[in-house]
């Protein structure tokens, strides 16, 4: 389906807003090259830059990642610390270049299973990228749309006890303000790699209306001609939102 050969004619005047990414594939392209599962994240991670710099270019305003899932840690020990072992890395490296590539990152998920040392990390460079102007990366850890979902649920209930909202003045934006993508718009595309396509408990409720685009790279072979045709396959849908044209 991807021709890297062709250079995507995209319209820069429609560049998606927000684009989401579930990165997947990097256990197949690491066996294919006889490499520990290991080794398939860390070119994850890599490509995770240099798709986030393109983005940039593009001049998307966000970009979620689904880097590790509620369901990631039934993976064996070994390849969940290798995945916390990259995650610090990549941490503290946008700490220590966080003002050079202007990127705003914060995390969605619930911190509380992560390691203090990586809630720490988060916390840091959530802070000292608040006020950079670039690409909002945005990183799902520890995150599952159901999980999300449960949580805005109880902090919902718990507002009611308190007398904060009225039962019957809950409306949407109730809800997606009390999601962790609270503030942000909704992604206009969502692209999978790896040829699966399955949502795989992803944002859930924010993609009601997202186009889907699945492509058959392996995460870690992912380019920007990748992301080029993803979003000219988004721009020639028609999006109607079930209205009629
Ligand atoms: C899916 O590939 C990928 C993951 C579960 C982890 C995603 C992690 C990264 C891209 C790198 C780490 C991220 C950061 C922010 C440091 P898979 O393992 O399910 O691949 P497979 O389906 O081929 O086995």
């Amino acid at each position: 389906m991807f021709n890297d050969k062709e250079n995507f004619d995209i319209d820069m005047k429609n560049i998606p807003n927000h684009i989401a990414i579930i990165m997947d594939g990097n256990g197949r392209w690491a066996k294919k090259r006889g490499l520990i599962r290991k080794a398939g994240h860390k070119a994850g991670a890599d490509t995770l830059e240099k798709v986030s710099r393109y983005a940039q270019k593009l001049g998307v305003k966000h970009l979620t990642v689904y880097a590790f899932s509620t369901e990631n840690w039934k993976r064996s020990d070994e390849e969940v610390s290798g995945i916390m072992d990259l995650l610090r890395k990549y941490l503290d490296e946008h700490i220590k270049k966080c003002k050079k590539d202007n990127f705003k990152v914060t995390m969605l998920g619930d911190p509380l299973r992560l390691d203090t040392d990586i809630q720490e990390k988060i916390k840091t460079l959530e802070s000292l990228t608040k006020d950079n102007t670039g690409l909002c990366l945005h990183i799902a850890l520890n995150y599952g749309g159901r999980d999300e979902i449960l949580r805005a649920v109880k902090k919902i209930a718990v507002d009611v006890k308190n007398g904060v909202v009225e039962p019957e003045n809950i409306d949407e934006n109730y809800i997606s303000s009390s999601l962790d993508t609270e503030g942000l718009p909704d992604p206009e595309l969502l692209i999978r790699t790896s040829g699966e396509e399955r949502i795989s408990n992803f944002l859930l409720w924010q993609i009601a209306y997202s186009e889907f685009v699945f492509s058959d790279k392996l995460w870690p072979d992912f380019g920007e001609n990748d992301l080029r045709e993803a979003i000219y396959m988004y721009q020639n849908r028609d999006r109607r939102f079930g209205g009629r044209k």
